[in-house]
């Protein structure tokens, strides 16, 4: 949850992050250029407007000309209505080319993270992942939004006003600048403060999500452990820590905009006095004092403000980090240019062949692990919860790599195959089905494609006994699957992946405790549809009922990452090794 502090960090401005930034705005480039040609438009009318003020009272209103004014009036009406439409312009432009950049920023995140291998996703909290493809892509907009484009404009205007308060009397322009560093220095301070207390916050409001979605997640067995009352005292002290951080933020923030207000004013009672005595000894028009305090007006405006942009440039370029970082991860797991796709006649054999396979550093999880299982043989693996059961299954569809030794699928060593290829011979049903949004059917046909017939659907359904839970169902095949099948319960889903499974049909088929969660009534009837499903199949079965086990042509035990004793039922049983052992705790010995 916790991430780190984009305030934390800090750079703000990075060229060669930003020369990646401009070369993805490459396909939006010509809203960009056409905004940016607009800024000096925009520097030159702000620069007019003190100018006709200065013309509009030294000219013609000391003078008493009123004709001369209207005209004077009418031209900064005109200059405020062209200046109005340019904003406009700059704002939709610049917002509009953003928002293209973030899409297809978030297309490119969403397509990169579609390659990454499982063990990417081990390393990634989803959260985090979420962060990155939405905030932080929303914290590159910004740049365009309000940050770097903007200062470009505010660059612009800074030295257009700088230029002309030298030409109005350069006297009064330098005590204008000798106040320009106290007035910074005294912005970066409150700055300073607010963000240190901004962060404060951000923290706190970390804590507080962290909190409150594992709360809610968790909601069912907090009320049934009664823990509801422990659990809003946490929310309480939480919540309270997050007001106080938030009460000490809006302190600083109210200071830095009071302060800087506080400051302009003093600035312009400063050259009130000192540029009236300029205007008395004849060295400045009255109408130049007074396009002098508007030029300092606008003067001070964007240095208040450079210190937001600045903010805002440096949460952009932490995310634009983040960002191109998570681009750059390469995917652990690439199909091989050129890799084998040649389906495999019927039913491939698949072999270890000293396998040794970490999640995590040294951690083995299979260490030295061969066997082989040759075509069309129905093998049985058994083995403690944590064993490695799964880990072998997904190590045959090369969801992970081997770290020594070798997989290999009809003969070939899995890195060797097309990888869509690989997936496509080698059908699995997991341990915990995962139901796509969508309805039944759309389920049932993924893999299978838009070819499989209504028959061979109906025909699944029937083998797997899927049937009768599609019948259940109100809207039954045409019935939406919500939140990953939550309204189903898990038994029902796996006999539609079981119903899948059949459609697929892979040359080897793995079930990984597939009929776990299935009441023994229906398991008895699914057997058959079992039968269907694995036959003329190679076939590797993490069972739990010795139904399974005793149909199958051998037996692995395995312990401590090896495949340590294998054969038939009543033959294992004889050894009295492993096996008998296991069969006894997990079984009672109730056999045959
Ligand atoms: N994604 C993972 N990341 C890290 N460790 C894992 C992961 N999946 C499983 N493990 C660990 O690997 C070991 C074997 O897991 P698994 O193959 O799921 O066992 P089984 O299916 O036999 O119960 C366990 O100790 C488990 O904690
Ligand atoms: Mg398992």
């Amino acid at each position: 949850m916790t991430e780190t502090d984009p305030e934390l960090l800090g750079k703000a401005y990075d060229s060669r992050l930003m020369r990646r930034l401009w070369g993805v705005t490459r396909p939006h480039r010509r809203l960009v250029l056409f905004s940016m040609l607009l800024f000096p438009a925009v520097a030159a009318l702000e620069l007019l407007q003190p100018w006709l003020t200065k013309i509009a009272i030294d000219r013609y209103i000391l003078t008493g000309d009123w004709p001369g004014l209207s005209r004077i009036a009418a031209a900064y009406l005109a200059c405020l209505l062209v200046l109005y439409g340019l904003r406009v312009a700059i704002s939709y432009l610049t917002q509009v080319a953003g928002q293209q950049v973030m899409h297809d920023l978030r297309a490119a995140l969403f397509a990169h993270l579609q390659r990454q291998g499982a063990a990417f996703f081990d390393r990634s909290p989803v959260g985090r992942l979420m962060t990155r493809v939405l905030s932080d892509v929303e914290a590159i907009n910004e740049l365009f939004a309000s940050g770097a484009m903007a200062v470009v404009g505010d660059v612009l205007t800074l030295g257009g006003i700088v230029v002309l308060m030298l030409v109005l009397n350069w006297e009064l322009a330098m005590v204008t600048f000798a106040l320009v560093p106290v007035l910074a220095a005294g912005a970066a301070y409150f700055r300073l403060k607010a963000r240190e207390s901004y962060r404060g916050v951000r923290t706190r409001l970390a804590r507080l999500n962290g909190f409150l979605q594992e709360s809610l997640q968790g909601m069912a067995v907090i009320q049934l452990v009664a823990r509801e009352r422990r659990e809003a005292e946490l929310f309480a002290g939480l919540n309270g820590d997050l007001r106080r951080a938030q009460f000490r933020s809006t302190f600083f923030d109210s200071m830095l905009y009071a302060g800087v207000e506080g400051m302009g004013s003093a600035v312009v009672a400063l050259l009130l006095w000192y540029g009236g005595g300029q205007v008395l000894t004849g060295a400045l028009t009255f109408g130049g004092l007074v396009a002098f305090l508007e030029y300092t007006g606008r003067f001070f405006l964007p240095i208040r403000d450079l210190g937001a942009k600045y903010t805002v440039m440096q949460a952009a370029t932490v995310s634009a980090e983040r960002v191109f970082g998570l681009l750059d991860a390469e995917p652990g797991i690439i199909s091989p240019a050129g890799g084998a796709v040649a389906g495999l006649p019927g039913a491939a054999a698949v072999e270890f062949r000293n396998v040794w396979f970490a999640y995590e550093g040294e951690d083995w999880v299979l260490r030295d692990c061969s066997f082989m299982v040759a075509g069309g043989e129905r093998v049985a693996l058994v083995g403690p919860t944590g064993e490695g059961k799964s880990t072998i299954v997904r190590l045959m569809t090369r969801a992970y790599d081997v770290s020594r030794g070798q997989v290999l699928v009809g003969g070939r060593d899995v890195r060797e195959w097309d990888l869509g290829a690989l997936r496509r011979q080698v059908g699995v049903v997991p341990q915990e089905v995962f139901l796509f949004t969508g309805t039944v059917e759309d389920n049932l046909r993924v893999g299978a494609g838009a070819a499989a017939q209504n028959e061979e659907i109906e025909r699944a359904l029937r083998t797997s006994r899927a049937d009768r839970v599609v019948a259940s169902l109100p809207n039954g095949l045409r019935q939406e699957i919500r939140e990953r099948g939550h309204n189903l319960s898990q038994g029902q889903r796996q006999l539609l992946a079981i119903a899948r499974a059949l459609l697929y049909n892979p040359s080897v088929l793995a079930l990984d405790e597939a009929t776990s969660s299935v009441d023994p009534e229906s398991e008895a009837l699914i057997r058959a549809g079992l039968e269907e499903l694995l036959r003329g199949r190679t076939s590797v079965v993490i069972a739990h009922r010795l139904s399974t086990i005793q149909t199958a042509d051998r037996i692995f035990v395995l312990h401590r990452g090896q495949v340590r004793e294998s054969g038939r039922h009543a033959e294992l049983l004889a050894q009295g090794g492993l096996y008998s052992r296991l069969y006894e705790l997990q079984f009672g010995g109730i056999g045959p």
